[in-house]
């Protein structure tokens, strides 16, 4: 009993804080008001006299601030002068000063917002936007090309998904996603199926071909991938290492192999150096027929490329990829997915019948060269693609029977898997031993 009327005691003791504490916060939020230094910046920037500023590229930017708007802002804390320093100037407003353009003006700001937001500042700073800024792209963003500090609130609010600032530049693919089972998701059910940022990231956005950073967030939402797909397809977690999540969720898309170099000691996928360009000058040079490497000319760039390269030699890394990044925003749901195995198991399959020869450039994205199809089957790119799946090879000869068997309908499922999985378990350890050898070698 003394146990109960104590604890009623404490909780209503802790309710009467928590109301305190709610009212306090309220009237926070009601009282919020500008500081008197930035109440004289508004008693022009918010009166209806202040006129639009014409820069020298001709364009003409509003002046105007709400008051409300930034006090509604998560900004409200900030005094204008925080990010303004050198506006309370005698002269301010009196004397135009000159503005070269809006693009200028708001390179200016970005460095600015460090003192307040190191983490988000460092995130950003590897990103392939910031590596074009520092190029001096003139579209690439800049902070305030995604955050307003006028008027911008919290992250964590649910915005229609028209608002997510990267539709403004990527436009084509805004509309492609929004159409998609993530887009149509997210609309009908809120946050929980992914914008953008839950496949990119915000800042740290990465070339979208490069490593396996989006296949990586994919599983991080869909957990149980894995286990669903082994009930159907044998060794998943190959599948996803050698075909793109998307290659099978964008049914109707075009699909091409994509040989990635990478580093033959950790298998990390190489990168072009800033200012040392290597892949178009050795391509063009071994490519005498300009219609994309014959297996010849093939070995050719690969010797040309690791004698230049002694440290970190290049081997071949395929991947099933589709051939337009658009239409990874075009997924559908998992009843319409592809599911044959005979699209890409059988002699002559269309999506190994197109194939580009990749390294990553020196902001991420891709560098091609095109290849010819029959190079998959070729001795030389047998030898460094270390055993990348590849039609007509001897390693896929039974492979393509079992799989004829299997589309016949002669195996039922869960005995295809078992038997697959066991007869390839043999080869795949001989395989894995070979792979082992030569790396050490
Ligand atoms: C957290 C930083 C920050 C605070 C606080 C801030 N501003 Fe700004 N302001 C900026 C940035 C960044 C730009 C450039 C924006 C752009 O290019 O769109 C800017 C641009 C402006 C402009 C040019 C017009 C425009 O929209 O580009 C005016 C005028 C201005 N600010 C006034 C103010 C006033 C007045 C206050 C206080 C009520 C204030 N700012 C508070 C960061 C800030
Ligand atoms: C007397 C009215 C007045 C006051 C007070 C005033 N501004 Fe301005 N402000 C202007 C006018 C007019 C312009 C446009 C000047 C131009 O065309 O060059 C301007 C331009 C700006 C710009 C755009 C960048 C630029 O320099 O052209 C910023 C940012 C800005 N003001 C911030 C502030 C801040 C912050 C305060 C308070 C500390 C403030 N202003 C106080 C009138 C005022
Ligand atoms: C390409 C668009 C883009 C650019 C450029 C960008 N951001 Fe963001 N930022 C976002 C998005 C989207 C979110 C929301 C992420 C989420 O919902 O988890 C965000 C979130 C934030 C947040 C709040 C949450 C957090 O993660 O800390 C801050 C602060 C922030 N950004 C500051 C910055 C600064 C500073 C820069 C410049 C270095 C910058 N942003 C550049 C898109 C961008
Ligand atoms: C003087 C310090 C200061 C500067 C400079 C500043 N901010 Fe902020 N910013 C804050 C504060 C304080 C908050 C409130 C939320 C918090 O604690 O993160 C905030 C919040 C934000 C948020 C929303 C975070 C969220 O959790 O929703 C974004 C986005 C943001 N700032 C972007 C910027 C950008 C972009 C710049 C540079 C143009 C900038 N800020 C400059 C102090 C600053
Ligand atoms: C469900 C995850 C997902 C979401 C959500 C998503 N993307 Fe992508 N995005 C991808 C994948 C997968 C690729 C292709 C990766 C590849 O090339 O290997 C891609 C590629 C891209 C590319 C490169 C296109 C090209 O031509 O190569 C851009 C730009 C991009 N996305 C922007 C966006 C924008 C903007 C949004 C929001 C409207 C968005 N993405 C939403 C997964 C996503
Ligand atoms: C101010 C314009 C602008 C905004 C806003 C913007 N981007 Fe970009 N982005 C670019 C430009 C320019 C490029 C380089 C050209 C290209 O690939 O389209 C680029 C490149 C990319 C790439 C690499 C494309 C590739 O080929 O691999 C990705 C991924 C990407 N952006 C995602 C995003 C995401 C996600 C957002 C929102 C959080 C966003 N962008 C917002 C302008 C923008
Ligand atoms: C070889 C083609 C293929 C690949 C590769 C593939 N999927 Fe699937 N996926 C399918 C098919 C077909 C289904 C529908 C299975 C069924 O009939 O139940 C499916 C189902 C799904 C489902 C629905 C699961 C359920 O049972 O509710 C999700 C989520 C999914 N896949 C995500 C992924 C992700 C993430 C990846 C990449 C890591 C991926 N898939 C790679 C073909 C593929
Ligand atoms: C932020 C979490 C998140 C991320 C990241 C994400 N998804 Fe989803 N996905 C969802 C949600 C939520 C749904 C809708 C509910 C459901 O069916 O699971 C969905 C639905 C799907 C479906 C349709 C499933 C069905 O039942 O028809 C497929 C296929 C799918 N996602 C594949 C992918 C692929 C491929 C990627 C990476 C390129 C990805 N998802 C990234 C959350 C996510
Ligand atoms: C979108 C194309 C695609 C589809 C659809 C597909 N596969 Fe594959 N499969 C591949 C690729 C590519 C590899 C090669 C992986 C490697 O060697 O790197 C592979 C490898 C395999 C392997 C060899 C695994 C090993 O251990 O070496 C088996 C078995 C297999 N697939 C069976 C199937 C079956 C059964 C289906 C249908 C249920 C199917 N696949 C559907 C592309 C596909």
């Amino acid at each position: 009993m003394r146990w109960f009327k104590n604890t009623t005691m404490m909780s209503g003791l802790l309710c009467l804080m928590l109301f305190f504490a709610g009212a306090a916060q309220a009237a926070d939020a009601e009282e919020a008001e500008l500081g008197s230094e930035d109440k004289a910046c508004q008693s022009c920037h918010d009166s209806d006299d202040i006129k639009a500023k014409v820069t020298q590229a001709g364009e003409s930017i509003s002046m105007r601030i709400s008051t409300q708007a930034f006090l509604a802002s998560m900004h409200n804390e900030t005094s204008c002068t925080d990010c303004h320093e050198d506006a309370d100037g005698k002269d301010h407003g009196k004397v135009p000063v000159p503005m070269k353009s809006k693009r200028d003006y708001r390179l200016s700001f970005q460095d600015s917002c460090t003192t307040c937001h190191k983490k988000d500042v460092a995130e950003f700073k590897d990103s392939v936007h910031a590596i074009l800024l520092s190029e001096g792209s003139d579209k690439a963003p800049t902070c305030s090309d995604c955050h307003n500090s006028h008027t911008l609130r919290s992250v964590k609010l649910v915005e229609p998904i028209a608002n997510v600032p990267c539709a403004t530049c990527h436009e084509d693919i805004f509309k492609a996603y929004s159409g998609d089972v993530h887009g149509l998701e997210r609309v009908a059910k809120g946050k929980s199926a992914p914008l953008c940022a839950d496949c990119h990231k915000s800042h740290a956005i990465q070339a979208a071909s490069l490593g396996d950073g989006i296949r990586d967030s994919c599983l991080n939402c869909h957990k149980d991938t894995a286990v669903q797909h082994e009930v159907w397809l044998p060794n998943s977690k190959l599948h996803f290492q050698s075909v793109e999540c998307q290659v099978c969720h964008a049914p109707n898309a075009q699909r091409r192999v994509n040989l990635r170099m990478v580093d033959s000691a950790g298998g990390k996928q190489l990168m072009e150096k800033k200012g040392v360009p290597q892949f178009e000058r050795l391509a063009t040079a071994a490519d005498g027929t300009s219609r994309g490497f014959d297996e010849k000319e093939m070995k050719n760039f690969l010797k040309a490329f690791n004698l230049e390269n002694p440290d970190n030699k290049a081997i071949l890394s395929g991947r099933l990829e589709l051939r337009s990044g658009l239409e990874a925003h075009q997924l559908s749901t998992k009843e319409e997915a592809l599911k044959d195995c005979a699209v890409c198991h059988q002699a002559g399959a269309v999506p190994f019948s197109s194939v580009v020869l990749t390294m990553a450039g020196p902001d991420g994205r891709s560098l091609r060269q095109g290849v010819e199809k029959e190079v998959l089957t070729s001795a030389t790119s047998l030898g460094s693609l270390r055993g990348f799946y590849a039609i007509g090879s001897t390693r896929i000869k039974l492979l393509d029977y079992l799989l004829v068997l299997v589309i016949l309908g002669v195996l039922c499922v869960p005995i295809a898997h078992m038997s697959v999985n066991r007869m390839f378990k043999a080869r795949r350890d001989k395989l894995q031993a070979e792979r082992q050898q030569a790396s050490t070698k």
